[in-house]
């Protein structure tokens, strides 16, 4: 196993199933109050330049329940915010904690923070990808549909950062994917060719979303403007809203087809309020899962 999360693409189909395997465990455990303290006197770092409601409050919960801590960092309060340079930051707060989360921007500058650490840099989301949110979701998927091998999976919407790490799961696991996007917010092509070029799997881009949905198991979309891209959103709704999961969309997927979405939701823009609260959903659980993959992933990579 990598030290780091940094992209979906760090981990072997081995170091997933290890995931899954942990976190289902840990999840039952969780219900059975069997408690056990493996990080204790471990900190994990919190460094995030976006918002967060989940990935923050899983994480830190995740550490408590592990037996360790974890101190938030919020950028603009540390010498980052005057231009301390990203490597002498990484390497001294090395020296004080066992592992980093860092939601931020820029892919690159999470990389030179795990380049210049000598502790685990665990991507909490950037502009391109956001890992740990798929491995909690393919964990839902696994807990509603017994497995994720020989299913449909059908993204709907933006190609955006939560799509990129899909698309990278698929290239790894060998996922059927068809991604539906509007021309033009297609997913990043050197992505989808890296993911290509592995040949496992398949993975479509169409930007048909009613053939797209066709018998689909899951079916997953995310905002129509991301984090950073609030400018864009009055234009992207005008060009997005054919692509809105609505029942209609529905009629075409398999009857218990699960829907997902990693949340928070614009109810009306890319999910329809009656879809998200009928029976299908997950979401839910999907953020449940966050808790119990996040310590998983800490208690493997936290030595
Ligand atoms: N799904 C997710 O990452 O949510 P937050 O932005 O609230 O962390
Ligand atoms: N694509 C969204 C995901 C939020 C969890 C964003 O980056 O804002």
């Amino acid at each position: 196993m990598n030290k780091d999360i940094l992209s979906l693409l760090d981990l072997e189909r081995k170091d997933f199933e290890l995931f899954f395997k942990r976190a289902l465990e840990l999840k039952k455990n969780q219900r059975k109050s069997i408690e056990k303290r493996p990080l204790a006197g471990k900190t994990l770092g919190l460094i995030f330049d976006k918002p967060s409601t989940r990935t923050r409050l899983s994480f830190e919960v995740a550490m408590i329940q592990l037996g360790g801590a974890s101190i938030f960092i919020s950028s603009k309060d540390t010498q980052m915010v005057r231009n301390e340079p990203v490597r002498d930051t990484a390497r001294v707060l090395s020296r004080y904690l066992d592992g980093l989360a860092i939601r931020t921007y820029s892919q690159d500058l999470l990389k030179e923070f795990a380049e210049f650490s000598t502790i685990p840099v665990i991507n909490a989301l950037t502009d391109l990808y956001h890992p740990c949110q798929v491995l909690s979701d393919l964990m839902t998927v696994i807990e509603y549909k017994g497995g994720y091998e020989n299913l449909k999976t059908t993204w709907v919407g933006d190609g955006n950062n939560v799509s990129h790490s899909w698309i990278n799961a698929a290239a790894v696991l060998g996922l059927n994917l068809v991604l539906a996007c509007p021309e033009g917010y297609y997913p990043d092509a050197d992505i989808l060719e890296t993911a290509l070029e592995r040949g496992h799997g398949s993975i479509i881009v169409t930007s048909d979303p009613v053939e797209a949905v066709k018998h689909a198991d899951v079916i997953y979309t995310d905002v129509w403007a991301s984090m950073g891209q609030e400018s864009e959103h009055s234009v992207r709704k005008r060009i997005f809203e054919p692509f809105q999961v609505d029942k209609e969309l529905l009629k075409n997927a398999s009857k218990d087809v699960i829907i997902m979405h990693c949340l928070p939701v614009h109810r009306g823009e890319e999910m329809s309020e009656e879809v998200l609260e009928c029976p299908n959903s997950v979401v839910w659980d999907q953020s449940e899962n966050k808790l119990h993959m996040h310590k998983a992933i800490l208690e493997v990579l936290i030595k």
